[in-house]
């Protein structure tokens, strides 16, 4: 062999390993990158197929208000801003849920009305049966939440988590509470712990039953409470559930959600000194099929209101009284059962309408009416 021709195969040889390496090596980059790209995407369709699929269905209020100043928290337009903002608010929240939204209104809970709320409650309960569902947050100002909640803790026949929430401070305040409570609220929907536990309240930490939970103050963050009848849980980075609800809620009542289409009118008349017999005539007059009574003390009916109840039970309509007190339990009253007026339990005046008005879509015999009241 000459020596030209042995640096030819040398070359030959040393041109072929390099390709050979450099081709291996842009294969083991492409596989390399490859790998990246499936392990990302494994990932994500785990980590995703991991998470809860948690959908919030936004009806306006504080949570979703706007102000022009940042440190006013009154006068501002509740229901301004819409669920892509409140869900884009807090990005958080996807790390913990698969979130979706929806809109359904955008009021200030006080025009929430018995259409508006039939809608919500339909649509929520479509959501829960359909198995990309599993747990439904509600955003709602505070005003009315608690009626809302309470609707829906009788009416829908699923144990999946659906919890109600709101804020104090509009989106634009200083110290905005609605970023935290809404991220809390999806925390607890997408938590196996809340399942079965009927329609939940969510502010400021706390976890309270429907049935239970009552707005008390006008304008502070810590307005909810539950008092009396103690909170289900507290937050605190994790849930952590103390209690459970005895009354009976969601797939144990008598109503579904599927079944109704209206809702009868109920109207509540507060007691007050001096207070006449007129605002039942009145009530009775302008359609009214149920009445609840806000009386003093333990539900206590004066003897003109009294005329106005009986009355008004004459034409057919149910008389609940409940108390103005704010807790405590309106027990039965012999004298005032004789004449078929009825007893609110430990539900506040706003809470025995929602099931007043439940009650009667099923029957207007009052002992059963009643039943309603103790058991749920
Ligand atoms: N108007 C009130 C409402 O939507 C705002 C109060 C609130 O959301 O806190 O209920």
């Amino acid at each position: 062999m000459t020596k030209k021709r042995m640096l030819f195969i040398v070359l030959g040889l040393l041109l072929l390993i390099n390709a050979g390496c450099s081709g291996s090596n842009e294969s083991r980059n492409e596989t390399k990158a490859r790998a990246k790209t499936e392990t990302a995407s494994v990932k994500t369709a785990q980590g995703n197929d991991r998470l809860p699929n948690i959908r919030i269905l936004a009806t306006g209020g504080t949570i979703a208000g706007a102000n022009q100043s940042k440190t006013s928290t009154t006068n501002y337009k509740a229901g301004a801003v819409g669920i892509d903002t409140l869900i884009e608010a807090v990005p958080e929240m996807k790390d913990i849920a698969n979130i979706s939204g929806e809109q359904v209104a955008n009021i200030g809970s006080q025009n929430m009305t018995n259409k508006t709320l039939l809608k919500l409650s339909k649509r929520a309960a479509k959501l829960l049966a359909s198995d990309d569902v599993d747990g439904i947050v509600v955003t709602h100002g505070t005003d009315t939440l608690e009626e809302t909640a309470y609707f829906l803790n009788l009416v829908l026949k699923s144990d999946k988590p659906v919890v109600v929430v709101g804020s104090m401070r509009p989106s634009t305040a200083i110290g905005a509470d609605g970023p935290a409570n809404l991220y809390n609220a999806v925390k607890v929907a997408a938590s196996k712990e809340a399942y079965g536990k009927g329609t939940m309240v969510v502010l400021n930490d706390r976890i309270a039953a429907a049935r239970y939970v009552t707005k008390t103050h006008t304008t502070a963050p810590d307005t909810f409470k539950s008092e009396e009848m103690g909170y289900l849980g507290n937050i605190a980075d994790g849930i952590y559930f103390h209690n459970d609800i005895t009354k009976k809620h969601t797939k144990d009542t008598d109503f579904n959600i599927s079944k109704i289409n209206q809702l009868p009118q109920v109207d509540i008349i507060y007691g007050y000194q001096n207070d006449g017999r007129y605002l039942f005539d009145a009530a009775i007059k302008a359609g009214a099929k149920g009445i609840i009574y806000a009386g003093s003390g333990n539900g206590s009916v004066s003897d003109e209101a009294k005329k106005g109840a009986v009355a008004a039970v004459k034409k057919g309509a149910a008389v609940v009284r409940s108390t103005r007190t704010g807790s405590g339990v309106v027990t039965p009253n012999p004298d005032l059962e004789k004449e078929n007026i009825l007893a609110s339990n430990s539900l506040n005046p706003q809470k025995a309408r929602i099931l007043l008005m439940l009650a009667l879509t099923k029957t207007d015999d009052p002992k059963k009416i009643q039943s309603y009241f103790e058991e749920y």
